[in-house]
């Protein structure tokens, strides 16, 4: 299987010569990225999250190991046809207009002429800034200004998007309409992978994430397998009185919608979750049940709080 990103013993510790840092920013990473989804890269400030991204994107050297994109070193030529880039603090000149500044960037990709001002109405049209495009970016606000920066990461048609965070500084409406363009792009069939604190916008939209903590990877997979389930939740439908009623005994939680049906909160003992299996055989069709897991918030802090008491 060839992955999106691998890292193997990746390791990269700043200083000259004469002056080495005590602790190395990341320190033997293993990571493996498969194709398909959206990556969230967690951590908290200096984790190393930044570091890792710029190994990836060819900006700095691994002191030892190596990070792979699409199975090449991200040195090479065909990378970086193949990957759009929003670094965490990008400079925009405040001078130039958006449909300019686009038109520097599609000229870097290398885009032909012809091509180049239906690709910047593509992108422009992708983040929603059409009406910008003859705006001096020195007028926009960071939420527009972080879809000018999505635009130029995407003029090249990108295989991979990867985002340093994206979020950050933007108000909860600006972060939805980003997570929009950035679900979007996942739909249309690029990689995407990002870093972010934003954990609650995280857990919406990523399908797998990791989680870093002073250079170490704390663990990496599906959303879905690294929380822990917390117990199941049971909607029975309107006119199934029996059943609810038979539920009813064994939840810690339970309310009457104003539909007529019933949602059921039950704690993830096996012995109910026996009994609630028992009953669906019983009973098809009255109810759906789902497991209800811990949120990704309360797992980045019980991870991150497990990892100091080790060191
Ligand atoms: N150019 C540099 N020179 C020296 N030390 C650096 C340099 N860049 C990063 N570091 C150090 O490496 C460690 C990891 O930094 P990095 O920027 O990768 O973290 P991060 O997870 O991106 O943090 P943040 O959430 O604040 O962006 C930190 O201790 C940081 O101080
Ligand atoms: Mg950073």
């Amino acid at each position: 299987m060839e992955y999106v990103i691998e890292a193997e013993n990746l390791s990269k510790t700043y200083g000259s010569f004469f002056w080495k840092q005590k602790k190395p920013a990341l320190n033997k990473l293993n990571l493996q990225i498969p194709s398909g989804i959206i990556y969230g890269f967690l951590g908290p400030n200096g984790a190393g999250k930044t570091t890792t991204i710029k190994l990836m994107m060819d900006l700095i050297r691994p002191k030892e190991g190596k990070i792979l994109v699409f199975g090449m070193e991200p040195s090479e030529a065909e990378v970086k046809k193949q990957v759009g880039f929003l670094p965490d603090y990008p400079a925009f000149s405040s001078y130039l207009t958006a449909n300019e500044f686009l038109g520097i960037c599609a000229k870097l990709s290398q885009i032909p002429a012809l091509e180049r001002a239906s690709r910047i109405e593509e992108v422009l049209d992708t983040v929603k800034m059409t009406k910008h495009a003859g705006s001096k970016l020195g007028g926009f606000s960071r939420g527009m200004l972080q879809r000018i920066g999505i635009a130029q990461a995407i003029i090249n048609r990108p295989k991979l998007l990867v985002l340093d965070e994206p979020l950050t500084g933007l108000d909860p409406h600006g972060r939805q309409e980003l997570m929009e363009i950035i679900s979007d792009q996942k739909r249309k069939g690029t990689n995407v992978f990002f870093s972010s604190h934003i954990l609650y916008d995280v857990e919406k939209i990523c399908d797998h994430v990791g989680i870093l903590n002073e250079g170490e990877l704390l663990c990496s997979g599906p959303i879905e397998s690294l929380l822990s389930e917390t117990g199941s939740r049971v909607h029975v439908k309107h006119g199934e009185n029996e059943v609810a009623k038979l539920l009813m005994e064994d939840a810690t939680g339970s309310i009457k919608l104003p539909d007529g049906s019933w949602d059921f909160v039950f704690p993830a003992k096996s012995e109910i979750k026996g009994k609630i299996d028992e009953m669906q055989l019983r009973h098809p069709g009255s109810f759906t049940m789902t497991p209800s897991r811990e949120k990704l918030e309360d797992f980045f802090f019980r991870k991150i709080e497990n990892s100091r008491k080790i060191m």
